[in-house]
């Protein structure tokens, strides 16, 4: 146990050095996360997965995100899910409601990790029916997407872009809901103005870790939030939507509440 502590700290010194591409980032990186998720990291890099570190994007109280480029050179995003977020009781119990994630152990660790994988699957089913970004891979903690930008810049959040048609734009994300629901029997769980990226062509989706499956006991409260939240947002940008009658289509729509 002790040479294999070593021998990681070795490799560690090493590899790490090779990976970042600044040493203030690899200083952030260890004031922020444990040995686990080092460990991760190095195994992301000896699978090819990523190659260089870049700094944080953004960094919040349960994630850190980070650009990164592949073995390939392909610039990706790196989502950091922090083993000492301390709300892990309220996400376990979440992912319990989720028929796809009961099997696993309800130490802080493990709640973590399934949580990073519940994103990566709810990205691969939402793919089909919204553009979202594309997941590349996920280890442990860690979770490898494409990234949506140019360079070392993400697309702007909708918050931030000006809005031609607020009521076009809300009629899309109405039915975009209700078709991740139908086909995808999901719902996105947080979706809002902050989680959509624009890009010159269409919006993206992201942050797709409260995504729930429909069984799940708060999936129709789940849904009609979303359908609220964009409603009322696009609202404030200049569109007449009568938040309780588009959410009632919604429902109505959906034979299988
Ligand atoms: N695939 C991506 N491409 C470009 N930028 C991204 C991507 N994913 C995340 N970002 C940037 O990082 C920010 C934070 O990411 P995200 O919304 O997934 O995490 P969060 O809100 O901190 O998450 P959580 O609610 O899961 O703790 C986003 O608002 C966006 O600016
Ligand atoms: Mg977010």
């Amino acid at each position: 146990m002790k040479d294999e502590n070593i021998d990681f700290r070795e490799r560690w010194k090493e590899r790490s050095r090779q990976m970042f591409d600044s040493s203030e980032g690899k200083k952030a990186f260890e004031n922020v996360f444990d040995n686990e998720t080092k460990k991760a990291l190095l195994k992301l890099g000896d699978r090819k997965v990523l190659d260089r570190l870049y700094g944080t994007i953004e960094s919040g109280k349960e994630s850190a995100v980070f650009l990164a480029d592949t073995s390939e050179g392909e610039r990706v995003i790196v989502k950091i899910y922090m083993t000492q977020a301390g709300s892990f009781r309220e996400m376990e119990k979440y992912l319990r409601g989720d028929q796809r994630f009961r099997n696993f152990k309800s130490d802080r660790r493990s709640v973590i990790n399934e949580w990073c994988k519940k994103e990566f699957k709810n990205l691969k089913k939402a793919a089909n029916v919204v553009r979202c970004p594309e997941p590349k891979a996920f280890q442990k903690n860690i979770l490898v997407m494409e990234f949506i930008g140019e360079e070392f810049s993400p697309y702007p959040k909708l918050k931030d872009v000006e809005i031609e048609n607020p009521e076009e734009a809300f009629q899309k994300i109405k039915r975009n809901i209700k078709e991740l629901w139908q086909e995808e029997k999901m719902v996105h769980g947080d979706l809002s103005e902050y989680n959509i990226l624009m890009t010159e062509e269409q919006e993206v989706w992201i942050d797709f870790s409260q995504g729930v499956h429909k069984s799940h006991p708060e999936a129709v409260e789940l849904l009609k939030r979303d359908v609220k939240n964009m409603a009322s947002f696009f609202n404030r940008q200049g569109a007449d939507i009568d938040e309780q009658e588009a959410v009632q289509q919604v429902l109505d729509a959906l034979e299988d509440l």
